[in-house]
């Protein structure tokens, strides 16, 4: 028999420890039947380069969970400094939701047909290869089969509940 688990902390410290993680803000964007939805979101990493794959954490609140899952697409754009209109306009903050979200910014598309932000320091276009539950969120496991990155700009990152620049120590 396993053990039983020891207790969790809570959420409130939790929380408090995560605030000091600095990450860099994305807007992970999906298209289905040519409709398109995106969300800022900070909880994406590497998971493997062979194959390249990233893992993408989505609230299953969130619209694009759906189309995520039934499109089995996305496009993960990596936001520069001048993208933090951008980043609240995709995290609702405004008010402004569903493909309304996509008047600002340009868009294109590369091989999935998921949104990709033209000027992103980085977009990752990708198919969903597993989705996995996890209590509120799901665990889009995506395999990259397109990326356009630049060479200049300033990471937009995210840090102690507030927007942040990454600058680089010599
Ligand atoms: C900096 C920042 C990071 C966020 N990271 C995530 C994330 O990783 N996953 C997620 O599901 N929501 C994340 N959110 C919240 C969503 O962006 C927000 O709830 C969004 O409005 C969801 O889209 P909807 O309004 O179309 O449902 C983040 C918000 C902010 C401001």
């Amino acid at each position: 028999m396993p053990a039983p688990l020891p207790p969790a902390v809570g959420a409130e410290d939790f929380r408090r420890g995560m605030r000091r993680l600095a990450s860099g803000v994305t807007i992970i964007a999906s298209a289905l039947g040519g409709e398109r939805s995106g969300l800022t979101a900070t909880a994406v990493t590497s998971l493997t380069a062979e194959p390249p794959q990233l893992l993408v954490c989505v609230n299953r609140s969130a619209a694009a969970h759906e189309q995520i899952r039934k499109g089995e697409a996305l496009c993960v754009n990596l936001l520069a400094l001048e993208h933090r209109a951008l980043a609240e306009r995709f995290a609702g903050i405004g008010g402004i939701h569903g493909p309304e979200r996509f008047e600002a910014g340009a868009w294109t598309t590369l091989a999935t047909g998921a949104p990709v932000l033209a000027d992103a320091l980085a977009a990752f276009d990708c198919v969903v290869v597993d989705a996995v539950d996890v209590a509120t969120h799901t665990i889009f496991i995506s395999r990259v089969v397109a990326v356009r990155a630049r060479e200049d700009g300033v990471p937009l990152a995210w840090e102690s509940g507030g927007f942040a620049s990454v600058r680089r120590e010599e």
